[in-house]
């Protein structure tokens, strides 16, 4: 028996970082919205012990991968043995901030839980997603999201009417950035390691009206601080993004992948097509807000 699910990523709308807590996390609040851009996981019961194959050379496939180390939770949570392989079909690009590690995490524990006649409730599937990382948590469910603490506490929020039909462009440049090392140069920014708590509710209020122009200035990641001093080259992608008829540009997470928000697919298709031409060799895609 076989079972094959699709794993999503996200996009930050908005991630205020509100202060580093004792335990080296940082308290934050973010707005998250899903993407239907899919890695694609296959499960099978069998063999012995965990098997995980990777159509992508670049990542390991033993406990260095997050697939490994949620099936390894799931099963010492559930006390079953069984043999499982699992096959990666990775699409979404690697260290993007985009969560497409986070997600297949919450893909695996999903998908075992469901080839293995749930034995583990909700709330433990919840309890192993946030040991994961804090982003997986997100994953469990499909919905707009705020996150908050150090962003493993989900509140799902209703669709925004802001984006609905609105046209998605992700560029990601041909590099990643490291999360822990885009948290840890926050500190040369203090503004930006201490903002200002209330922004997340505010964005939220002007997404759930129809006028995305409005809510465009409450787009923000404090995490463009250090990452776009870093790679100029990203906040240059901004301004030609902006310049061509975006009507939100920004970094998702700690990058290095960029969004734009326009009209419709159709203009989101043509900037990108623009965007090609004056920066070739980035991964570029697009799709339709829901
Ligand atoms: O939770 P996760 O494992 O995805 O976090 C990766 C790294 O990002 C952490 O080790 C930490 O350096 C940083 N981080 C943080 N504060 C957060 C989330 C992540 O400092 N709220």
């Amino acid at each position: 028996m076989s079972l094959a699910l699709k794993s999503p990523c996200k996009i930050n709308l908005l991630l205020n970082i509100l202060r580093k807590q004792e335990d080296g996390y940082h308290e934050l609040e973010t707005v998250m919205q899903p993407v239907p851009i899919f890695d694609e996981l296959e499960f099978q019961r069998g063999g012995t012990g965990i098997q995980l194959r990777c159509s992508d050379p670049a990542l390991p496939t033993d406990s260095r991968n997050l697939v490994v180390r949620a099936a390894e939770l799931f099963f010492a949570s559930s006390g079953t043995r069984e043999g499982v392989r699992i096959q990666l079909e990775k699409r979404v690009p690697l260290a993007a901030g985009l969560g497409g590690g986070s997600a297949n995490a919450a893909t695996t524990l999903r998908g075992l839980n469901q080839l293995l006649d749930h034995p583990l409730a909700p709330e433990q599937i919840g309890t192993i997603a946030t040991r994961l990382g804090s982003d997986v948590p997100f994953f469990l469910q499909d919905q707009p999201a705020l996150g908050l603490h150090r962003g493993e506490l989900v509140q799902p929020l209703e669709a925004f009417a802001a984006l609905h039909g609105k046209g998605l462009l992700l560029i990601h440049p041909g590099f990643g950035v490291s999360t822990p090392w885009a948290y840890r140069n926050l500190a040369r920014f203090p503004s930006a390691l201490n903002g200002t708590p209330g922004r997340a509710r505010q964005l939220i209020e002007k997404l759930r009206t129809n006028d995305l122009r409005t809510a465009a200035g409450g787009f923000y990641n404090s995490l463009e601080a250090p990452v776009l001093d870093k790679h100029p080259i990203l906040r240059m992608f901004q301004e030609f993004l902006l310049a061509n008829g975006a009507l939100v540009a920004l970094m998702s997470g700690s990058g290095s992948t960029t969004f734009a928000i326009t009209e419709t697919q159709a203009s989101a298709e043509l900037l990108g097509k623009q965007f090609a031409a004056k920066y070739p060799n980035c991964w570029i895609a697009h799709v339709e807000l829901k």
